[in-house]
């Protein structure tokens, strides 16, 4: 069931989105080589806490920690870990859900360690612009979720060839950290497409590999990584749809 949220519930996920967006921006300072992810992990805690947020993936469906630290080949879900150290090179994506006030905001950027190859940032790049480039598609007059995943799609698969996930995709948010609607990044005739309404709240998340779309499934039952092991990028943001037009809510 989709829910609609009132301006005055939209009021307080832009609070929480705020303080998720500071958290992400304040992790650039410290995201270099030699890092481990499980520090990154603690200082995004302990902002969000210093913020008056909780981090809502701690204790989400089991999941153990504040955020999600994805390195390279890692798509998403990586779980922080005080052995896993950054080195020259890498990327990193953290993806971290705040609530506030009893609402919740998502969001995630994949930071680059140091100096990255050519192929790796653009990468990174063209993730980030299919993020931007979906929620323009949310902007169009009668907008359905699939103007939001085909205008994705078309950058990241169509016009730069990567892989797009299919596995995983975006969601309603705010009430709780997955909600519906479903947000995929590809069209899909077996996954509802219900035009945008005012009060809806989404979280729009590309999931964008190098090589090929498939992804593996780890052992520890969160980790997902890509199948052929090449770099994944994921960019997400935290969207309203209201009377006045499509606002990002995780973005300062
Ligand atoms: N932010 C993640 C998402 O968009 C949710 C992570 S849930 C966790 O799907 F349990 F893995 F933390
Ligand atoms: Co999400």
């Amino acid at each position: 069931m989709i829910t609609l949220k009132s301006p005055k519930e939209i009021q307080k996920i832009r609070k929480s989105g705020k303080v998720l967006a500071e958290c992400l921006l304040s992790l650039e300072e410290v995201i270099r080589p030699g890092i481990s992810t499980w520090d990154i992990d603690r200082i995004a805690h302990e902002f969000i806490t210093a913020h008056h947020g909780i981090p809502s993936c701690l204790g989400y469906c089991g999941y153990p920690n504040a955020t999600c630290t994805s390195v390279n080949e890692v798509v998403i879900h990586g779980i922080p870990d005080r052995k896993k150290i950054l080195n020259e090179g890498d990327i990193i994506s953290v993806d971290i859900c705040v609530t506030l006030d009893g609402y919740v905001s998502d969001s995630t950027r994949t930071y680059e360690v140091g100096q990255v190859s050519p192929e790796v940032h653009k990468l990174n790049v063209v993730t980030r612009e299919s993020l931007y480039l979906g929620i323009e598609g949310a902007r169009k007059k009668n907008a359905r979720i699939s103007d939001i995943a085909s205008a994705v799609f078309r950058h990241a698969s169509t016009e730069n060839g990567y892989g797009v996930v299919r596995d995983y995709t975006g969601h309603g948010v705010g009430y709780d950290v997955h909600e519906d609607p479903e947000v995929p990044n590809f069209l899909s005739p077996m996954i509802p497409n219900p035009r945008l309404k005012p009060g809806m709240v989404l979280a729009v998340e590309p999931m964008v590999n190098m090589g090929t779309w498939k992804i593996r499934n780890m052992r520890d039952g969160w980790t997902v990584k890509t199948a052929d092991g090449k770099p994944a990028c994921h960019w997400e943001h935290t969207i309203a749809i209201t009377e006045d037009g499509v606002e990002i809510l995780t973005e300062i």
